[in-house]
């Protein structure tokens, strides 16, 4: 079989703040298991990332901190980066839309995607009059923006959408604009942007999405042909800007002085430019992400949060569709291939105990940041939870009380204690080394049976990104193997028949062997802790291996512990 092919973004983050476990449990844990997992069968992946430096999140935050842009992005790129870092988050890149190292790659990526749209007759140029603010001397971004609703009259409305009714607004509309960037009123001028035309490319993007309907999540699939679906089709959308932060508009037309690319057009294209400097550094030359996002033969997933479902599953693949020569809905070899899966979560809530479930909110103090929890915990714990406990078909929250019990009860007691009891028996009465396997009996087949069928159950649920259910496998391999080695009683045998007890021990340690291959997308630390114990070499990590046998008399590491309990005293006195 030809080696599979993967490229995989995880949604670039804004590099205005620090990360939180929301952030975490939507995109990058999902994308990490899925890569050790994809690598494990074999298969040639490049995992992408980096921070989504331009528009207007961070000059608005540079400014309230009083720092200059630059630094900020540049701070919060570091900080993010270690975040993922310390979490097991893998990335081969980390990148940067706007750092020193990425930034000039990526403006020539991003102007020459615009340029090839342009050159396509995909923009429209348009004039339209958008609030400008005298004092600041711009043009005010939607967010920047607040008056009163014309709909509810709600004076919580922003420039593009009512936070009191929800509704989508024009600017122009809000009564009694404020302008959040000086506190004075902001009045309409004249401005001429560049608008994709997305109306006709919808057809095309239709065909493409339904292709997709049985393969994508409901969520993601539903709401992108909800998009399309409606009376007015999709609107013509403005990629370009008035600011002076970003990828200037590269055209030689005095209208575009002055402007700079919209952040959702180039932060998409970061997936490319950085996928590019990695293929330099790697010493094949830049021009090489055209083998990753130009070749039929790679498949290109995006995850993400739900909040950027539109631009994943609709813009980025009409920007793409706007450059091609063919007629092809995904692109023929040679140009830029439409995405094959776009993997979206919803946002996570949060519940301190004691309080209601809310929203994860920054300026409420009510999140859990990755920095924080990493100062006193391990990345597994988490990993865990927020997998076991994945808000993949709809909301979920971290619950602390829940996050404790099950590190307690689930990890701990099943897989952990199975682990340790079963290497500590061996080390104890049988001099560290693989028991003979003698016949196995029936308990014995079916236990040393179900770690293919478990093996088999999880590659089941990460080839279709089910991870909630997949680690659901997993861990029921473990509650078997449990069940297996209460039944069994090596503790009893040991006394009054050592054969069967080094049958069972076997069985169990065969058990922890599969478990190793098993947890390691999900857990990596502690399947590195596993392998060490085992002494398996890193090809043990292959999928096609999860159900090798060691063989008898195999030495064995001394063992170690998987996991901590968590005092639930200690935890909240932080
Ligand atoms: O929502 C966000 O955090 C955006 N910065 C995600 C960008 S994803 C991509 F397109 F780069
Ligand atoms: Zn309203």
């Amino acid at each position: 079989m030809p080696t599979r092919r993967f490229l995989i973004t995880a949604a670039l983050p804004y590099s205005n703040g620090r990360l939180h476990v929301g952030h975490i449990a939507g995109a990058y844990l999902p994308a990490d298991i899925y890569v050790r997992y994809l690598r494990a069968t074999g298969a040639d992946v490049r995992f992408v990332c980096g921070s989504d430096d331009n528009g207007v999140a961070a000059i608005k935050t540079a400014r309230e901190q009083g720092r200059t842009v630059e630094e900020l992005t540049a701070y919060f790129n570091a900080s993010q980066r270690d975040s993922f870092a310390g979490l097991g988050i893998d990335f081969d890149i980390y990148g940067g839309t706007h750092q020193p190292e990425y930034v000039e790659l990526h403006q020539k990526i991003s102007q020459e995607f615009f340029l090839k749209i342009h050159d396509k007759g995909y923009f429209t140029k348009k004039k339209t009059r958008q609030l400008y603010d005298t004092r600041a001397g711009q043009f005010l971004p939607d967010r920047f923006v607040k008056g009163v609703c014309p709909h509810c009259g709600s004076d919580n409305a922003f420039g593009d959408q009512c936070e009191g009714c929800g509704k989508s607004l024009d600017a122009l509309d809000l009564v009694n604009p404020v302008s959040t960037m000086t506190g004075t009123q902001p009045g309409p001028r004249e401005t001429i942007h560049w608008y994709l035309r997305l109306d006709r490319l919808s057809q095309r993007l239709r065909t493409y999405l339904e292709s997709k309907r049985d393969q994508w999540r409901s969520t993601v699939i539903n709401f992108a042909l909800g998009q399309i679906d409606t009376d007015e089709g999709l609107p013509e959308r403005a990629m370009t800007r008035d600011l002076d932060w970003g990828v200037p508009v590269p055209l030689d037309d005095p209208d575009a002085k002055g402007k700079v690319l919209y952040v959702w057009f180039d932060a998409p294209i970061g997936y490319i430019s950085f996928t590019a400097k990695l293929c330099e550094r790697l010493g094949e030359g830049w021009e090489a992400y055209e083998d990753w996002w130009k070749s039929p033969d790679c498949k290109i997933v995006h995850f993400i949060g739900e909040d950027n479902t539109v631009f994943h599953a609709i813009t980025f693949p009409a920007m793409m569709l706007a450059t091609h020569d063919s007629d092809s809905v995904t692109g023929a070899r040679g140009e830029f291939q439409i995405t094959d899966n776009v993997v979206a979560n919803a946002f996570l809530n949060i519940k301190f105990p004691g309080q209601e479930e809310e929203k994860i909110s920054k300026s409420r103090g009510t999140a859990v940041w990755i920095e924080d929890y990493l100062k006193t915990l391990d990345a597994d714990p988490l990993r865990y939870y927020l997998t076991a406990n994945a808000p993949e078909a709809q909301r979920a929250a971290f619950d602390f009380d829940d996050f404790l019990t099950r590190n307690n009860t689930e990890l701990l007691n099943a897989l952990g204690n199975f682990v340790n009891r079963t290497m500590t028996f061996a080390h104890k009465y049988f001099d560290g080394k693989v028991p003979h396997a003698g016949a196995p009996g029936r308990v014995d087949t079916e236990q040393l049976d179900r770690r293919q069928a478990a093996a088999d159950a999880v590659a089941g649920d990460l080839e279709r990104c089910r991870f909630k259910s997949a680690l659901n496998h997993m861990m029921q391999l473990a509650r078997d193997a449990n069940g297996y080695f209460d039944a069994t009683a090596p503790f009893r045998t040991r006394k009054t028949d050592m054969d069967a007890c080094g049958r069972a021990v076997n069985v169990c340690l065969q058990t922890v062997r599969t478990l190793t291959t098993l947890m390691a997308p999900f857990l990596p630390a502690s399947a590195a802790r596993c392998r060490t114990m085992l002494n398996l070499d890193d090809d043990a990590l292959a999928w096609t291996s999860a159900a090798d046998r060691l063989p008898d008399g195999a030495p064995l590491a001394p063992p170690q512990l998987l996991f901590k309990k968590l005092d639930p005293d200690e935890l909240f006195a932080e």
